[in-house]
């Protein structure tokens, strides 16, 4: 049961480190991916990599041969990249979601992971924000991820079971990292540049280690029916100011180089007042899971990926920023 896994998306950042993870525990493995940003996958015995869109059904048919489990992660996965071509981004994040979900159904997959997301929120004044509250997004990415929660829903069944996850903003490294996200773009400016640009400051954003979102989604694959059937969880870790966030990766980075000096940080006034402050109890209390990476772990790994050379010109490849890829591949 469950052990043949299709992950749409899964060449990004967080399918980068989950389809090794559960190549690892004996899970065949299916990445299904448009490549926007190329592949880290190694060849393995029980892995498939296909070059496909979750937009074409046919060939996503034919990939679905034999799979059990989905695990949607294929998005236009941040607010400029989605606003960069507003078409294809809803073409990708709304339009094909709910013919993805008939056609896994019909193929006989009986259990669907839907990767969506905690900026569903927008912004709360709540002082825990829990999954019954109501869903304010500010983007048209936020709103979309949101929209699709009920069409996945729709479709719940004995025989297909369905499960929402909203994670908080993901850190650490992973073999396709992203350092256009919070806690990742501050240690890649502390180690690269000495400055770290804090916008605002006090906003609070909820994190999530890469490694145990990946975690989650394993434990996902293994946990029985009735914990998950028609369930959505928050998950984040620490809910921490940008400005906290600022100071951990600072006093890591000055630990980790000690030898670079001083690290600037300068504050700039911002308009982007989102700030939310995600309340993850569910999720520990209904199916046991509690997050075991904190930012300083992020930062210290993305820090040791550095040092060896596995992050190479990470102020100016684009493929570490999903804009900047996608702008290019438009005009190409
Ligand atoms: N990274 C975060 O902080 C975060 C937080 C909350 C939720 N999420 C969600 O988790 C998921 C994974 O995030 P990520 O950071 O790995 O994103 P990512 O951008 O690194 O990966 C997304 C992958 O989807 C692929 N893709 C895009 N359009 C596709 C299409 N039409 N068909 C097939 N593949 C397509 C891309 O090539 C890319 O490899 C996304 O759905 C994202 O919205 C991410």
């Amino acid at each position: 049961m469950n052990r043949n896994v299709l992950i749409t998306g899964g060449a990004g950042y967080v399918g980068s480190l989950l389809a090794p993870q559960l190549l690892a525990a004996g899970y065949s493995v299916t990445v299904y991916d448009t490549m926007y940003f190329g592949c880290t996958h190694a060849p393995h015995p029980r892995l498939r990599v296909i070059e496909g869109d979750i937009r074409d059904t046919a060939a996503l048919r034919e990939a679905l041969w034999g799979v059990d489990t989905v695990i949607n992660l294929a998005c236009i996965s941040n607010d400029p990249s989605f606003e960069l071509d507003e078409g294809l981004s809803t073409s990708i994040n709304y339009d094909s979601f709910e013919p993805m979900v008939v056609v896994a159904k019909e193929r006989g997959v009986r259990r669907f992971i839907y990767a969506s997301s905690s900026s569903v929120y927008g912004v709360s004044d709540a002082p825990d924000v829990t999954e019954d509250h109501p869903l304010v997004p500010l983007t048209l990415y936020n709103k979309y991820k949101g929209m699709c929660e009920p069409l996945l829903f729709k479709h719940q069944s004995d025989d297909f079971t369905c499960v929402t996850i909203r994670p908080a903003t993901l850190c650490g490294y992973a073999p396709r990292t992203r350092l256009d996200l919070s806690v990742n773009i501050l240690t890649n400016h502390a180690v690269n540049s000495g400055k770290i640009t804090v916008f605002g400051g006090s906003q609070l954003r909820p994190n999530l280690h890469v490694q145990d979102m990946c975690d989650l989604y394993q434990l996902l694959l293994e946990l029985p029916v009735e914990k998950i059937a028609g369930q959505t969880f928050n998950c984040g870790f620490e809910n921490k100011s940008i400005m906290d966030i600022a100071h951990i990766v600072h006093d890591v980075v000055r630990q980790e180089f000690p030898d670079r000096g001083e690290i600037e940080i300068v504050t700039t006034p911002t308009d982007d007042i989102r700030s939310y402050h995600i309340n993850s109890d569910k999720i520990t209390r209904v199916l046991g899971f509690k997050p075991k990476h904190g930012i300083e772990d992020a930062v210290r790994d993305l820090c040791r990926a550095f040092r060896e050379g596995r992050l190479p010109n990470s102020m100016t490849d684009e493929r570490y920023f999903n804009v900047r890829t996608l702008k290019s591949k438009q005009a190409a």
